[in-house]
C-alpha cells in the first residue's frame, strides 16, 4: 500500500499529478475515455472518479461489456444505462470498435453526476446523453432502447417492481453483488440463484459470477 502522508499539500498535488497522468495515459493509449477522466479531474474536483474508475469497478464493467458482446454480439444500437453514475460503462461501449452504438443514455437519480458524466463522455458528442431521473419514473416504451443495463441492482429497493415497468421482451443486462457491508447496498443477494429468483427474467441468455477479493458480482443477460 502507498503512503504519502509526508506531503502537507497532498490534495492539490494529487489532483495536478492525477490530471497530468490521465492526460499522458490518454495520449499514450489513444483512449477517449481516459482523456475524459482527465477532463473530469480538472473540471469536477468533487467527483469520486478514482472510486468509480478503480480496477475493481473497471473489471466488473469489462466483464459486462465483453460478456455482452460474446452473448448478443453488436446488435445493440440504442442503449440506456440505469443508475449509470458517471457514465463509465457507456464510455467503454462507445469507444469499443466491436459495438456500433447509435446512442448511449446514462440515467441517474443523483443530479450531481449528470455534468460529470457529460464531461467524461464529451468526446462522443451527441452519441452520449446524461439525464437525471428516477429509473422508476421513466417511460420505457418512449425510450425505445434495444438494451437496458442496470449494474446498480444492489441499490434499488425492489428489483422485480422495476423490471415490471419494462415492456415485455425488453433485453436487459443486470448486475448485483453480495457486498452487504456497504450501507448504500440495500438489495444485495447471497448467490447467483437468489439474483435469478429476484429478477425472474422470462429468458436468460447468460448467468454468471465474477469473484472479487471482498465480494462476488453476479450478472444476468436476458429479457423480461
Ligand atoms: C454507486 S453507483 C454504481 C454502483 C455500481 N456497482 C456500478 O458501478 O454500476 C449507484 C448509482 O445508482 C444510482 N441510483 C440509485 N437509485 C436510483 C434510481 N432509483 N434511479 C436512478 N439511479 C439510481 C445512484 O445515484 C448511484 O449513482
Amino acid at each position: 500500500m502507498m503512503h504519502a502522508s509526508h506531503s502537507p499539500h497532498l490534495p492539490e498535488d494529487w489532483r495536478e499529478n492525477a490530471y497530468d497522468l490521465a492526460r499522458g495515459l490518454a495520449a499514450y493509449s489513444g483512449s477517449r475515455l481516459v482523456a475524459g477522466i482527465g477532463r473530469v479531474i480538472a473540471k469536477h474536483p468533487e467527483a469520486k472518479i478514482a472510486n468509480a474508475f478503480n480496477h475493481k469497478q473497471v473489471g466488473c464493467k469489462m466483464w459486462a461489456r465483453d460478456t455482452l458482446f460474446a452473448t448478443i454480439g453488436a446488435s445493440c444500437r440504442r442503449v440506456v444505462v440505469l443508475g449509470g453514475w458517471y457514465g463509465i460503462l457507456p464510455a467503454m461501449m462507445l469507444e469499443d470498435p466491436r459495438f456500433d452504438i447509435e446512442i448511449a443514455v446514462s440515467c441517474d437519480i443523483d443530479p450531481a453526476v449528470e455534468p460529470v458524466a457529460q464531461t467524461l463522455n464529451a468526446a462522443f458528442g451527441d452519441r452520449f446523453v446524461a439525464m437525471t431521473a428516477d429509473m422508476h419514473a421513466l417511460d420505457y416504451r418512449a425510450l425505445n432502447a434495444d438494451l437496458l443495463i442496470n449494474t446498480s441492482c444492489e441499490h434499488i429497493t425492489d428489483l422485480r417492481s422495476w423490471l415490471d415497468l419494462l415492456p415485455p421482451g425488453t433485453r436487459v443486462l443486470l448486475q448485483s453483488n453480495d457486498y452487504f457491508s456497504e450501507p448504500t447496498h440495500i438489495s444485495c443477494v447471497n448467490s447467483l440463484e437468489e439474483f435469478q429468483a429476484q429478477a425472474r427474467l422470462a429468458h436468460v441468455q447468460f448467468a454468471g459470477t465474477l469473484p472479487m477479493k471482498k465480494y462476488r458480482r453476479f450478472m444476468l443477460i436476458g429479457a423480461v
